[in-house]
């Protein structure tokens, strides 16, 4: 007998699926019918199925189906059907007819045992669902792929005083009462969908309603779901939602196409929220806001995902993905979508400086570790972790290159004939890509490779002027760095935006290839190295590259720090005028991290930052500009910034501390004079009194960093008097890293006043496991045994655990008790939720990026991890692609 390794001979190995193993289904499903019974223990649910199989067919059909769902019967076309096979993974039919049958099925499911949050669930006594992505396998036997799309009829019965709201998608064609004290809803989706679409919700909700008329004049009834007692906190969320309809008219031509559209609120979800047909189920952070509760950011992320999950009814269901590795065909456009949508809403700088630093904290640092990913990815063991910022926010930054490369109407044309041609399809990027390419008549093939490699590509840009020949020549390299599994690379299309400045601080006209093109031209840059030389250029430029970051690249210039505070004051461009001044702090901080520890404050950005406050007296002043130009770069932006190998979070704690404190001390007439000038006498909701707000709370950020008793009593003051909760969160944040009596104060007077308000608590929870204090662990570690905590609740475990492992001092503890810490919460986690595991283990995925005292602690638990039994599949893939990349 040969002997095997103990993972050969588990029968649950982890199984990897392949994107080059795509086969469409046997059979394809005209039509589902669902009857669910809902109980407080064992929910039947029964589904008819109209299959019809492929030509072809072998009389095989696979459902996927998960271990915890128990089988009761199969039936085809009306007789008992017991030729199955069942598996770790669903069921195989054997000997179907080989023309349309009817198959039946039913099952029984314990919902309220659901701590997976997937499938059917319980979240404060309702029932709910989350589907996506292989969530609809947790309630019955089915083809749990997206290209499997049908109609659905859902009959929901249940106990009536206990749920009196009965929901699914579509209209709904019949209720009434039955015996018992029990009630039913029949409900009926007209459009084709996969079933990662499905919703059902039952409870004892209230309800707001509100009416939008469509453009072509027909009348839709919007409601917000809630629990009862949180029903006064909808309306900027039914604002959001109408907006956001208006919006994707007006932008896209695109009508909703039902007559109501349902949103409802849970406490409980591993998510931000899904889009399911009509009946979108939110986190109930991203629905529920009044001004005392929720701050100016919870505001905007509101607006932005009521809108990212409206925006999926066409990007998403009306066309949707053929298989998984195609999700940034709908997510990275959705996300475009909200994106745009925000930046129409808002300041449209402001939003596109806020994605491009989450880009490049995030995104840029997942594409140079262990699990850099194309955003169409090769492979995955478990789909849930390709939800990913590269998924997300690298894909919609590929979408944004096409809008660059094409214009806003080329781009627009490229929408209108994917809809033409694949509404109520589940298709791929390559006909996204087509639809693009041929509406434009563009030959778009060097652009490719964004959908295949993986890392960020490094551009150089270096600008010479000739003074004689009058030309400015602007020289491009490119490369695209190795990734795991992936060695070699080609370039590929990066769309370079430049203009230049010149000594005036106007932008110049452009002669390029001896025609006139405008202000900003997009170079179109797909080669290893390229040229271009501008003509008639009469005086020396400053060139202003990479305009509204018009490509995901890492770019380096020959700037001159003189070229960058020029940039930083005369730019057009807002992006880059932001952009040049984190070039600068950037390159000090780095110096000041790479260096001997001999801190010194270089004083031209004193200057510059000087400036920048100053410019709030303007008239027209943009305030919320100004407050983001504020902003140091954060640790874990320069971070990634820093070799593999070497990173010690400490000192890059020191030195942001150091720069944060030397310009605090330095400017801090200006800071507390314009900390005065932008507080308001009273809370306001208009957009310059949010942004008048977020300078001020900025200010106070920065004053913070004083040793002075005077700034903690003025702070506790604020916190104290604060009407509205972004002033309060601010100033609590501010005191989060004092040792002071002031912190104790605030901390302790927060819980007493919102100890009842689970969201609320969230942020208290937050911003004290984030605290940079000494030793703070052991508050961490109090808080999770407190009554605030509940690690059932993923809101909760992101607040506190994720909270804590983004503090630079405490999770990264030289003695590794943060590490462990953070080992032993996702061993626990991972028995009662995999996702949210796995979502939390991730903080460890960089670990060689690290010196070798803590890289060497991170992989003694990724290694600890490793070993438990029974490792979710979540979890097991992070932890094994960390080791072994
Ligand atoms: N379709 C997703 C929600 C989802 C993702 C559910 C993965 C289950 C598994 C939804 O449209 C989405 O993308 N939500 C984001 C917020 C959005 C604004 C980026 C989320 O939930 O974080
Ligand atoms: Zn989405």
């Amino acid at each position: 007998m040969t002997t095997q390794t103990p993972q050969e001979t588990t029968k649950d190995v982890p199984k990897e699926i392949f994107l080059r193993d795509y086969k469409p289904p046997s059979h394809s499903f005209a039509k589902v019918e669902l009857a669910f019974d809902l109980r407080e223990q064992g929910t039947t649910v029964r589904s008819i199925i109209s299959a019809v199989p492929a030509s072809g067919s072998t009389g095989e059909l696979f459902l996927h189906g998960d271990e915890s769902v128990k089988l009761d019967g199969v039936t085809v076309n009306g007789s008992a059907h017991e030729r199955y096979e069942r598996g770790s993974k669903g069921l195989t039919l054997k000997d179907l007819p080989n023309e349309p049958f009817e198959l039946s099925i039913t099952t029984t499911i314990e919902p309220q045992e659901n701590t997976a949050l997937e499938g059917l669930y319980k979240s404060s006594g309702n029932f709910c669902t989350q589907c996506e992505a292989e969530g609809f396998r947790r309630i019955t036997f089915y083809q749990d792929r997206p290209d499997c799309m049908s109609t659905f009829t859902t009959r929901i019965e249940a106990d009536k005083a206990k749920y009196p709201v009965l929901l699914s998608n579509g209209n709904l064609i019949d209720s009434g009462e039955l015996e018992g004290g029990r009630h039913f809803t029949v409900w009926e989706d007209p459009w084709v969908k996969p079933c990662y679409l499905f919703a059902l919700v039952a409870g004892n909700l209230g309800m707001i309603e509100d009416k939008f008329k469509t453009m072509s004049g027909k009348d839709v009834t919007l409601r917000i779901f809630t629990e009862k007692h949180n029903i006064d906190k909808c309306a900027h969320a039914m604002t959001s939602l109408i907006k956001s309809m208006k919006w994707d008219e007006e932008t896209f031509g695109l009508e909703y196409d039902l007559d109501l559209f349902n949103i409802v609120a849970v406490d409980d979800f591993n998510m931000g929220a899904m889009e399911n047909k009509s009946l979108n189920i939110f986190n109930s952070r991203l629905v529920l806001a009044t001004p005392q509760s929720a701050t100016d950011a919870d505001y905007a992320a509101i607006e932005g995902v009521v809108a990212h999950e409206y925006f999926h009814n066409y990007t998403g269901n009306r066309v949707t993905c053929r298989d998984w590795f195609q999700l940034s065909l709908k997510e990275g456009l959705t996300v475009y979508r909200d994106q745009e949508f925000s930046a129409d809403m808002n300041s449209r700088g402001v939003k596109r400086i806020g994605d491009v630093s989450r880009l490049r904290t995030a995104q840029f640092a997942q594409d140079a570790g262990p699990m850099a990913h194309p955003i169409r990815p090769e492979s995955y063991i478990k789909m849930d972790n390709f939800y990913t910022v590269t998924v997300y926010e690298k894909g919609a930054e590929v979408v944004r290159m096409y809008e660059t490369l094409l214009g806003k109407d080329g781009f627009r044309k490229g929408m209108d004939l994917y809809f033409q041609r694949h509404d109520g399809q589940a298709v791929t990027t390559e006909d996204f890509f087509a639809a693009m390419s041929d509406a434009n008549g563009a030959d778009l093939s060097t652009f490719k490779p964004w959908y295949s490699q993986a890392g960020t590509p490094r551009v150089t840009a270096n600008g010479s002027y000739d003074a004689d020949a009058k030309t400015f020549t602007l020289s491009l390299t490119q490369v695209v760095p190795k990734t795991p599994g992936q060695d070699t690379k080609i370039p590929v299309m990066c769309p370079v935006a430049v203009g230049l400045v010149g000594p005036d601080g106007k932008d110049m006209e452009l002669t390029l290839d001896g025609k006139s093109v405008g202000t900003t031209t997009v170079l179109r840059f797909d080669k290893a190295e390229a040229t271009y030389t501008f003509t008639g250029v009469e005086a020396k430029p400053v060139p202003s590259i990479l305009r509204n970051f018009s490509a995901p690249v890492r770019l380096t210039t020959n700037l001159t720090q003189d070229d960058l505070v020029f940039l930083m004051a005369n730019d057009s461009d807002a992006f880059n005028r932001w952009e040049a001044g984190q070039t600068l702090l950037r390159t000090l901080l780095l110096d000041l991290i790479k260096g001997d520890g001999q801190y010194k404050m270089d004083a031209a950005i004193t200057t510059a930052m000087r400036a920048i406050i100053a410019g709030a007296k303007e008239p027209n002043a943009d305030k919320a500009f100004i407050a983001r130009a504020m902003m140091v770069p954060s640790a874990g932006e320069l971070s990634d910034m820093l070799d593999e190998g070497t990173v010690d979070p400490a000192k890059i704690h020191e030195a942001r501390t150091f720069v944060m404190k030397t310009l605090a001390t330095e400017l801090r007439a200006d800071l507390e004079a314009t900390m005065k000038a932008n507080s308001a006498e009273k809370y306001s909701n208009e957009p310059a009194d949010r942004a008048a707000r977020s300078l001020k709370n900025t200010c106070i950020g920065y004053l913070s960093y004083l040793d002075d008793a005077a700034i903690a009593a003025m702070t506790y003051e604020r916190f104290a008097s604060a009407d509205n909760m972004t002033d309060k969160i601010a100033a609590l944040n501010s005191l989060s890293d004092k040792e002071c009596d002031e912190r104790i104060k605030a901390f302790a007077e927060f819980y007493e006043e919102w100890n009842k308000d689970p969201l609320v608590m969230n942020k208290w929870l937050g911003l004290q496991a984030m605290s940079n204090l000494p030793n703070n662990i052991a508050n961490v570690k109090a808080l999770m045994e407190g009554p605030a905590f509940d690690i059932k609740n993923p809101n909760k475990v992101y607040s506190l655990i994720g909270g804590f492992c983004a503090s630079s001092v405490n999770f990264h503890a030289a003695d590794g008790s943060g590490y462990e810490f953070l080992a032993d919460v996702v061993i626990k986690l991972d028995d009662l939720n995999g996702q949210v595991a796995s979502r939390m283990v991730s903080a460890f995925t960089r670990w060689k990026k690290y010196e070798p005292s803590r890289s060497s602690a991170m992989r003694a638990q990724l290694e600890r991890i490793r070993a438990k039994k029974g490792l979710s599949e979540n979890v097991f893939e992070i932890v094994s692609k960390s080791l072994e990349a």
